[in-house]
């Protein structure tokens, strides 16, 4: 069976699967029942040296159909005292000694707090900082959180403080609203930083509930813009975790959207190490780890992959400049009739949105392809609802 044990910032992880900080690594009695569970590690709900008041509700969904896509919330960091994570941390560690917990911390502009979070966490036994560089909503307008990590000097200066008197590795964790995540990457590693981790929720509006005329989620009429997760963000996730892969050399940790064994394998394919879960265990529960690490370590197999180390990175170099596309690879769309419902959504699709190269009568026979006009751009095989029906060839 592949080798699922990672080496990650110098610390050993039995399998890549960490829980996000954010509500399920809420407090030591859930971080060690998500240990019970298979999660090789826990990032801690963020701390500072003042706990947060939440407003309630803070969270709204994106769903199409029933399925939940994406979830935005407004909540802050944790609610629970210093000292009360402080007797918590040093619990956690002394029950599951062989689990790595990185404690997840923010502070302002100001050497001494961060400082004083530093110096009590490692005390209690942390194995790794988590400097949290990435919260978009309400730490931002105290002058912490994604303000810090969309300015590389700050996020240099802070990571450099960190590192002077941090005993344990120090990862920071990085926001994706800015236009280039590897620059600031760069400025972190420049400063001493030993990982990444990426990415933290993406500034939104969820939307708009109009009975009510409000913006959402309401909290009791108005709302603030907020952080967006879920299976929505994992296309940003995955360009981030890229091109921090490539604009930078430390080792990555993968968040935004992980879902399934699927989501995971594909973070680790374009260069993280290990990956992060917040959304999906708060939908679905810590269980969702066994099955996880079973099919990930199965499709290991299957592509020859030995280890996690081996398989970080894989596809990184196919993924190139535009400019460097094979121009000459030339394909059309190709119709299986047996599987055809006739139900017309390639025909409406290519006539209005592509390069009217399908033909249907009001006879509702058949959609006919016309080779000579099709241009190869796929959106046929996207608006149709079976399987394989119609499928992109070599002209
Ligand atoms: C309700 C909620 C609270 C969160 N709180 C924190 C936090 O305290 N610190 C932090 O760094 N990230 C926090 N996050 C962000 C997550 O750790 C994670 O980066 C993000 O949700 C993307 O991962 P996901 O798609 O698996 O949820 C929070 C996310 C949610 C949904």
């Amino acid at each position: 069976m592949a080798d699922l044990t990672v080496e990650f910032a110098g610390l050993n992880l039995m399998n890549p699967f960490m829980l996000a900080s954010a509500p399920p690594a809420a407090n030591a009695e859930m971080i060690k029942r998500a240990f019970e569970a298979g999660w090789a590690g826990a990032v801690t709900k963020t701390l500072a040296l003042d706990p947060a008041i939440d407003v309630q509700p803070r969270l709204a969904r994106l769903a199409v159909g029933n399925k939940t896509i994406g979830l935005e919330n407004i909540e802050l960091i944790s609610q629970r005292k210093l000292e009360v994570w402080v007797k918590e941390i040093e619990e956690i560690k002394r029950d599951y000694p062989d689990h790595v917990l990185f404690a997840s911390l923010m502070g302002a502009v100001v050497r001494d707090e961060w400082d004083s979070l530093i110096k009590q966490v490692q005390e209690a036994g942390v194995d790794g900082l988590e400097l949290n560089f990435g919260c978009p909503h309400g730490m931002p307008e105290k002058g912490m959180g994604s303000v810090q990590g969309q300015d590389p000097t700050i996020a240099g200066e802070i990571t450099r403080w960190a590192k002077e008197v941090a005993s344990v590795p120090v990862m920071v964790k990085l926001t994706p609203n800015v236009t280039d995540i590897a620059q600031i990457g760069k400025a972190c590693q420049d400063a001493g930083a030993d990982a990444i981790s990426a990415i933290n929720t993406v500034s939104a509006l969820i939307g708009v509930d109009l009975d009510r005329v409000e913006p959402l989620p309401s909290v009791g009429g108005t709302s603030a813009f907020g952080g967006y997760s879920g299976p929505a963000v994992k296309p940003i996730g995955l360009r981030c975790i890229a091109q921090l892969a490539k604009g930078t050399t430390l080792p990555l940790s993968g968040i935004g959207g992980i879902a399934k064994w699927q989501d995971a394998a594909e973070y680790i394919l374009v260069g993280a190490s290990t990956v992060q879960v917040c959304t999906a265990v708060m939908f679905r529960g810590y269980n969702i780890v066994e099955k996880m690490k079973k099919r990930l370590s199965v499709y290991m197999d299957e592509k020859g992959f030995e280890s996690v180390a081996q398989m970080s990175g894989h596809i990184l170099p196919k993924i190139t400049a535009h400019e460097e596309l094979d121009f000459a690879h030339k394909v059309v769309a190709a119709i299986d009739q047996d599987l055809c419902t006739k139900c017309g959504l390639c025909y409406t699709a290519c006539q209005d949105g592509g390069w009217q190269a399908i033909e249907m009568d009001s006879r509702q026979v058949y959609p006919r392809f016309v080779i000579e006009r099709c241009d190869g751009c796929s959106l046929c095989t996207h608006v149709c609802p079976v399987d394989e029906c119609i499928t992109m060839v070599p002209l």
